[in-house]
């Protein structure tokens, strides 16, 4: 495993040449979240050769919490507003991505991801759905979601997709 810091296309394709799989987990430095968009097509153009699969963490404000089609971002239940900022620099992402015809999978997490304990148990959703639990809450440990992450690496079910998570 390698880390490196997503600058320009060249280093970029140098480094991920012959990957098997790249997982980018990135999230800026507050004041710095537009460059999220610039870092997740550079991962897209160098990285989604057809060879090489591409996992990306996102963030939850572009997911949809219930069926009316209100983004998570709009509903303060699950993007209150200290979080607003970095939520809607993850939009622009699933945006670019969805734009992408590369072998992309997107994990989108659940509203409220920190880290915490390590369980193995998760839940799946699709259709960019952010997962909900019964009790209205959309949470998971940053720990079962890497688990569940590299578990879409291992087993793919969405290619070109995302794939929500939660607990
Ligand atoms: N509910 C949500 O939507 C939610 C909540 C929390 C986290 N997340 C997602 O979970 C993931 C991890 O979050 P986290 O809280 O663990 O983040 P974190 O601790 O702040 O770590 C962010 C990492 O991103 C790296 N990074 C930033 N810009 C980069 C760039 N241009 N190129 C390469 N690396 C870069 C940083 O590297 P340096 O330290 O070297 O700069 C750092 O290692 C992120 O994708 C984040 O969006 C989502």
């Amino acid at each position: 495993m390698r880390l490196l810091h997503v600058a320009d296309d060249v280093a970029l394709r140098a480094a991920l040449r012959g990957q098997d799989a790249v997982v980018s987990a990135i999230r800026p430095p507050t004041g710095q979240e537009q460059t999220l968009r610039h870092a997740t097509e550079a991962l897209l153009r160098t990285a989604s050769d057809g060879r090489t699969r591409l996992l990306i963490v996102g963030g939850a404000g572009p997911l949809v919490p219930g069926c009316a089609g209100r983004l998570a971002i709009d509903d303060e239940r699950h993007v209150p507003r200290q979080w607003r900022t970095i939520a809607a620099a993850s939009v622009a992402p699933l945006a670019a991505c969805r734009d992408h015809a590369g072998p992309w999978t997107q994990v989108g997490p659940p509203a409220n991801l920190e880290p915490g304990e390590r369980t193995g148990r998760y839940r799946l959703g699709a259709g960019g759905h952010l997962v909900v639990a019964p009790d209205g809450s959309s949470r998971l440990s940053m720990e079962d979601l890497a688990v569940a992450a590299l578990g879409e690496l291992e087993r793919p079910g969405v290619r070109g997709g995302i794939v929500t998570i939660g607990s």
